[in-house]
């Protein structure tokens, strides 16, 4: 696992940005492991301006969300499927049968988590998984005590989860309880990945998931395991981290850094 901080949540979702964007100019048919929240909003952004500006192509590259809500139809302003289309799809050039999302309304929810797994299987793995972090340590939506080897499945919200996002619904009693998450064994099979966490209301879980035990109580733990997973953080969200100059230092001299500093 590698640390970077960034003076700010801007400076840190830029980072993660061009990293992403770097990726997709290494391999056009990068395939894409995506998430949605609150910080992931200016990353999307950065990427739009990017195909704006500067032409960056998502025309080849296939995506992958972790997560959406069960019983919520793509339509519904409420689904993830809603967000990707407005912060991301909707922004680049990126067909939308290349984009996929488990379907919360499927039928058969177990056959649709199966299905997932073996479309992410069928195109060879995911290249670059993106990840945020709940204030719970969730990953997905993987709450505490998910295994570390869990696949595509239904998860029972916690509470922690409907506490912080109940604020999107108008109605907080609407917010679905359940949703279809990637697995934590499926985030770890991603070839790399990158979490992005900004702000103090991180700070403490991100200390348990970067500088704790590898836990099944903290999801984002299981990262520590993963042989290529960068963690990007403003200073607010690393302040309750002990080794933070070392980790500075290893940005500062690490040459597969070099070109984003
Ligand atoms: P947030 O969500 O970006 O809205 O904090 C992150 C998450 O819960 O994974």
């Amino acid at each position: 696992m590698k640390v970077i901080i960034q003076n700010s949540a801007d400076d840190a979702a830029r980072l993660a940005a061009r990293i992403i964007a770097g990726q997709l100019r290494a391999n056009p048919a990068l395939v894409l492991g995506l998430a949605t929240g609150a910080t992931m909003e200016s990353v999307y952004a950065v990427l739009a301006a990017m195909h704006r500006d500067e032409g960056l192509d998502f025309s080849r590259c296939r995506t992958f969300n972790l997560d959406e809500y069960v019983g919520l139809a793509p339509e519904d302003e409420h689904s993830y499927r809603h967000y990707m289309n407005c912060h991301l799809f909707g922004k680049v050039n990126i067909g939308l049968r290349n984009t996929r999302l488990p379907n919360g309304t499927a039928v058969d929810l177990d056959a649709e988590c199966a299905s997932y797994e073996a479309a992410i299987k069928k195109t060879g793995g995911i290249d670059f998984q993106l990840l945020g972090i709940g204030s719970n340590g969730h990953i997905g939506f993987n709450e505490p005590l998910s295994s570390l080897r869990s696949r595509t499945r239904v998860m029972t919200l916690s509470p922690a989860t409907i506490s912080q996002n109940q604020r999107y619904f108008e109605n907080p009693d609407m917010m679905p309880k359940r949703a279809i998450t990637m697995g934590v064994g499926t985030i770890l099979e991603s070839k790399r990945c990158l979490l992005l966490a900004t702000g103090s209301a991180k700070a403490g879980v991100i200390a348990r998931a970067v500088e704790g035990s590898v836990s099944s109580m903290v999801p984002a733990s299981a990262l520590q395991i993963h042989p290529r997973c960068a963690v990007i953080l403003d200073e607010a969200a690393a302040a309750g981290l002990s080794e933070k100059e070392y980790y500075r230092w290893f940005f500062d001299h690490e040459p597969e850094w070099a070109e984003y500093h």
